[in-house]
């Protein structure tokens, strides 16, 4: 019998301690250290070949070093792979996390059903009917999708020796345990466990293996931070749930850039890729309505237009209020700042609500102006012409500051359809061939003159 070790973790940050303590030092926490049970039993992880074990690792020239681009394996569903760079790197994990029911298990499920490989499914949080039931509402079922529902890792290594998946997705990480800790499942010392072992699984036989994980109340990953630098890509699934749009982000990625994002809208039938998110982010009002303006946003790489709604009234309460949903308030507060100051508005005694469409959060600052258009319009009650779109920071002395990347979004909104697009003068765009009707603006009382003459 081995001998029995016992360890304290923080189950918050995963801090480790030799005695129990009321406060965890590093994430200052109260109450979050639990004792856990570490008994190294003989451990039957992935097997491991024996002359990986003896190999010895020499250094090696890194001309020598041979470079044939890793063959990613198509996803084919075209959010994800833009998001992780191209495509599953054989023998790379992948976390994918969100909360709960914002569409995890679906998404994963949805990719394991269309891909041309044999995949397994292991579940430790469903049962394999729910799991049926649930596939065939997505798509149509395919004879390459196994469904395991396990939570054992030796028994998951054994089925996997039997099937040889192509690729393996684990719904969830905090479910899994294995036999060579004695602690519960979801603790600490278990998920750094499991999920050594499904390293070690995944990069000696090159299978790349997705992992669903929890979160956290405040968003992070729920088990060690360790966990986040042992895996090679960190997804992060996210969007409101009142919302059909859910936006998927790469938090990290060791095979890609971290910019990229995919966008699906959550259907009766799974989710649906949205290829061209500007469109449907932007309503299409036949009647001209004030307090509308659209905004050519960049998200990671990705230009978006999008449209904010603003609705000023006089406030009925002494104190008038202001409200912002997907923008942020207090940058809501300075734009009325500058327009009260800057551009003679009072809006002092008016309540501000300022809505982003589409239930997106943005913090691009080239919004500022299109937040400032459709303040006015509001305002004034006269509505923007549908053909203009605002691309511009707002500064404190109500200057329109230049934003980065200019020319994508001159060209998306070109694209459109869009007829004008107002930018600030100090903006440098290289060669003027577009077709768009550019309007450079150097402060925030141009944009108004502009705007309502
Ligand atoms: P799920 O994938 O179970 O979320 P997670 O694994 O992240 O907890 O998603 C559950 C939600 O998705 C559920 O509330 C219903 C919704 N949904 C649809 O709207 N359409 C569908 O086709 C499916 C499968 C789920
Ligand atoms: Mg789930």
């Amino acid at each position: 019998m081995a001998k029995t070790k016992s360890t304290f973790f923080c189950q918050n940050c995963g801090a480790q301690y030799a005695k129990w303590q009321g406060q965890c030092n590093s994430c200052k926490e109260w109450n979050t250290i639990a004792e856990e049970v570490i008994q190294k039993a003989e451990k039957v992880s992935w097997k491991s070949s024996e002359n990986t074990s003896k190999r010895v690792a020499k250094p090696q020239r890194i001309s020598e070093i041979s470079t044939q681009a890793e063959a990613r394996l198509n996803t084919k569903n075209n959010e994800l792979n833009r998001v992780l760079g191209g495509g599953l790197v054989p023998g790379s994990l992948t976390l994918l996390g969100g909360e709960p029911g914002i569409g995890k298990s679906t998404l994963m499920l949805q990719i394991a059903l269309q891909l041309p490989y044999k995949t397994l499914y292991v579940s430790g949080e469903e049962s394999a009917q729910q799991i049926k039931m649930r596939a065939e509402r997505i798509q149509p079922i395919s004879e390459n999708c196994f469904i395991l529902t396990e939570t054992k890792t030796q028994n998951i290594f054994r089925n996997i020796a039997e099937i040889e998946p192509d690729i393996v997705v684990i719904d969830s990480i905090q479910t899994l345990h294995t036999d060579a800790i004695e602690s519960t499942a979801g603790s600490i010392s278990q998920i750094r466990e499991t999920a050594a072992e499904l390293i070690k699984y995944a990069k000696e036989t090159a299978t790349p293996v997705i992992l669903i994980g929890h979160i956290t109340k405040d968003g992070n990953i729920a088990g060690p931070k360790i966990l986040e630098h042992m895996v090679d890509t960190v997804l992060q699934f996210e969007g409101d749930r009142n919302h059909i749009y859910r936006i998927l982000r790469a938090n990290k990625n060791r095979f890609g850039s971290t910019n990229e994002i995919g966008i699906y809208e959550m259907q009766g039938s799974g989710l649906r890729e949205v290829s061209n998110p500007s469109e449907i982010l932007i309503s299409k009002n036949e009647e001209d309505l004030s307090g509308t303006a659209i905004s050519a946003t960049l998200e990671g790489m990705r230009p978006l237009m999008i449209e904010i709604q603003a609705l000023v009234s006089s406030a009925v309460y002494g104190t008038p209020q202001r409200s912002a949903t997907g923008y942020n308030a207090k940058r809501l507060n300075m734009i009325l700042a500058v327009l009260e100051k800057r551009a003679g508005f009072k809006l002092g005694t008016k309540d501000v609500f300022l809505n982003v469409t589409g239930g997106i959060t943005v913090d691009d600052p080239a919004i500022d102006l299109a937040v400032v258009a459709a303040v006015l319009s509001s305002n004034i009650d006269i509505a923007i012409d549908k053909g203009l779109c605002f691309a511009a920071e707002v500064g404190l002395a109500g200057e329109v500051r230049p934003v980065t990347r200019v020319e994508q979004r001159i060209l998306e909104a070109e694209k459109l359809g869009f007829t004008s697009i107002v930018i600030s003068k100090y903006c440098k765009i290289p060669k003027n061939n577009f077709h768009i009707n550019i309007i450079k603006v150097a402060k925030v009382h141009d944009v108004v003159h502009h705007l309502f003459g």
